[in-house]
């Protein structure tokens, strides 16, 4: 099956950049990987018990503050935040989070879901030994 998107010039321009760095002869064959990561990352069930999981963000000055401090203040099980400037407009956080894996995905949506936001990225760790 064949699938358009629309994409801006230079976003395009970026992945055309990113996919020959990373050895893909053609966009579909990229984005069919990124689709697979996309979907692994969302089958992110029936894990017993907590997980942890390191959270970066990566957004710009549009981001709203207040909101984005409500978010942390919601998730407590966040025990450790570290924030960094990257340029004169953009801020890179990493999160440490130890809860379980709907708890996890709760954050990680709600991170998506804030304007401004440019990159989540995720890593998970094991279950609690
Ligand atoms: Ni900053």
């Amino acid at each position: 099956m064949i699938v358009s998107m629309s994409m801006d010039d230079e976003l395009l321009a970026r992945f055309d950049d990113a996919l020959k760095t990373k050895g893909y002869s053609t966009r579909s064959e990229a984005m069919r990987d990124l689709v697979r990561t996309f979907i692994s990352d969302c089958d992110w069930e029936g894990e017993e018990g907590d997980s942890i999981a390191v959270i970066t963000l990566l957004y710009g000055k549009e981001v709203k503050k207040p909101e984005l401090m409500r978010i942390q203040h919601r998730y407590r099980e966040i025990s450790t935040m570290l924030h960094t400037h990257i340029d004169p407009i953009n801020c890179l956080e990493v999160y440490v989070i130890k809860a379980s894996s709907d708890r996890i995905k709760e954050l990680l949506k709600e991170f998506r879901g804030l304007q401004g936001v440019k990159v989540v990225k995720f890593v998970k760790s094991a279950c609690e030994v």
